[in-house]
């Protein structure tokens, strides 16, 4: 394990994602994570990470100088470096000369960290405040035209500093920086793999359950697909899974779920259709925060109904991903939206939770549902997700509205399929906003619904770009919408990145 400590930075997610295609595990943990704490987690190497304060603020994250008392080998990334320095008696200063963007280093080739870089190097460079002075029994390795110290070490002991950003696709040989770290400095084996995660998963699951038996909450999206198969291989029957239809789902995907998992994988699945008692709950509820709130509890309400009816029920597996968690409020990063996995839960909840996938990211999830023989088109699946529709719909959810943005949905990803652009885009979908305009159909005035149509590519939907998919593509789907979907007289493209945005509209 290689720990990451979160300084703030909103790229720190990287540093652990670059460490795991390394083949090596990595964490990602808050900065009051204590020495205890560090010390049952065993890291084999500790990276400081970057963030966005000056170590002098007051409400500065600190590092306790027991960090360096492990044994254990510590990286310092930007502003890890200056707290390493600041915490070891160097010094940092405020600089009115920011270094910001894609730089030349100049780098020392006989250190082992730097072995296979070239002397110079282009590496990404995000900082105004600097190290003027490193700290006793360090020296400098590395340096640019602003900055002196843009690399340091010591002189006998495993601690490293650079002040760029060896995560980001910008710094041209970052991998094989951060290769070095984990595998010649802390001795990492690299061997880390989704077949070796199954294994020590499966385990994990049998130990905790034991003969129990567990739910576990099928949407049929990518997520809970796997966290189900993944159940399943574990511990076989003792899993049921529910499927709760609470008629927010796209068209068609109730049926396709029954097939594919029920039958497919012979997975015992209980299709519970509460489409009644979710539309009445959200009857008149037009905020977002709200709708979530109210999706996420009714839905594990509606399990503890389908539990009641069950014996020994004592588990709920769910799909949790690593960036739900993240997401929905670290203490270095705000709450942005909670998520329906997350937020949602109600406090009364009777189930033990298990959350198998709570440790992975998007594609690794995709990596490890193809291990497990979900076949690669369920796999690429794009994300759906848990409020379903409803969070699609602006404002209050009516049937009507249900209904088209269901149709429109359904136009949408029928065209993306058509045009081959189905891997290309990371999630695409329509969405209803609460607003009507003026349109003519025929020789008659129109006062009619506008659909939004979403499109984006992603690596793993913390930050995305607008799909640039092709005008005649477009003009293809905005044809088929408003003519046939009921009550739409207009269609319109978001254009906007998240950030600012974020890709759902609510
Ligand atoms: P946002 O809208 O936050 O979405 O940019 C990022 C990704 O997360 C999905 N999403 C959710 N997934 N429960 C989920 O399981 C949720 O409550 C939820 N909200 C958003 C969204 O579809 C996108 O892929």
């Amino acid at each position: 394990l290689i720990l990451v400590i979160d300084y703030g930075s909103q790229y720190n997610q990287l540093i652990t994602r670059r460490v795991r295609d390394l083949g090596v595990y990595s964490e990602l943990h808050n900065p009051s994570i204590s020495i205890e704490e560090i010390k049952e987690l065993n890291p084999k190497g500790i990276i400081l990470s970057g963030g966005p304060k000056s170590v002098y603020a007051d409400d500065a994250y600190k590092v306790s100088e027991e960090i360096f008392d492990l044994g254990i080998p510590v990286l310092g990334i930007c502003y890890g470096m200056q707290l390493i320095t600041h915490t070891l008696g160097g010094e940092v200063i405020p600089s009115s000369e920011r270094e910001f963007g894609p730089t030349d280093i100049q780098v020392d080739t006989s250190e082992e960290i730097f072995e296979g870089l070239n002397e110079f190097e282009t590496v990404l460079m995000s900082h105004s405040d600097k190290v003027t002075e490193i700290p006793e029994g360090f020296k400098q390795i590395a340096h640019t035209p602003l900055c002196k110290f843009a690399g340091m070490k010591h002189e006998s002991k495993p601690f490293y500093g650079v002040q760029f950003h060896p995560e980001s696709k910008h710094s041209v040989n970052g991998d094989q920086f951060l290769k070095n770290f984990i595998r010649s400095v802390c001795g990492c084996t690299g061997e880390w793999t989704m077949d070796n995660f199954i294994e020590i998963e499966v385990e994990k699951i049998r130990e905790q359950v034991g003969d129990k038996k567990v739910l576990c909450a099928m949407s049929g999206g990518v997520d809970s697909s796997v966290t189900a198969v993944l159940m399943h291989r574990a511990i076989g029957d003792q899993l049921t899974c529910i499927f709760v239809d609470h008629g927010l789902l796209r068209k068609g995907e109730g049926d396709m779920v029954m097939e594919q998992f029920g039958e497919g994988f012979n997975m015992n699945i209980i299709r519970v259709d509460a489409k009644d008692r979710f539309l009445s709950k959200l009857s008149g509820v037009s905020d977002p925060e709200k709708k979530r709130k109210i999706i996420g509890n009714e839905f594990i309400y509606v399990f503890d109904d389908e539990a009641s009816k069950l014996t020994d029920v004592k588990f709920l597996a769910q799909g949790t991903l690593y960036t739900d968690i993240i997401e929905s409020g670290t203490e270095t990063a705000t709450t942005i939206k909670s998520h329906h996995n997350v937020g949602g839960l109600p406090e009364d909840m009777q189930f033990q939770l298990i959350e198998p996938l709570n440790t992975l990211f998007k594609d690794e999830v995709r990596e490890l549902g193809i291990e497990l023989g979900i076949p690669e088109h369920l796999v690429w699946r794009q994300p759906f997700p848990g409020p379903g529709l409803g969070i699609r719909i602006l404002g209050e959810i009516t049937e009507e509205k249900l209904e088209i943005v269901r149709e429109s949905d359904f136009i949408l990803r029928d065209e993306v399929r058509k045009a081959g652009l189905e891997r290309e885009i990371w999630q695409y979908f329509t969405v209803l906003p609460d607003i009507r305009s003026v349109g003519v159909m025929g020789d008659y005035r129109t006062y009619d619904y506008t659909i939004g149509i979403r499109a984006v590519t992603s690596i793993d939907g913390m930050t995305s770009e607008f799909a640039r998919i092709d005008w005649d593509v477009l003009e293809k789907i905005s044809k088929r919408i408003v003519n046939e979907c009921q009550h739409i007289n207009r269609v319109v493209y978001d254009v906007t990145s998240k950030p600012p945005a974020t890709i759902e509209w609510e």
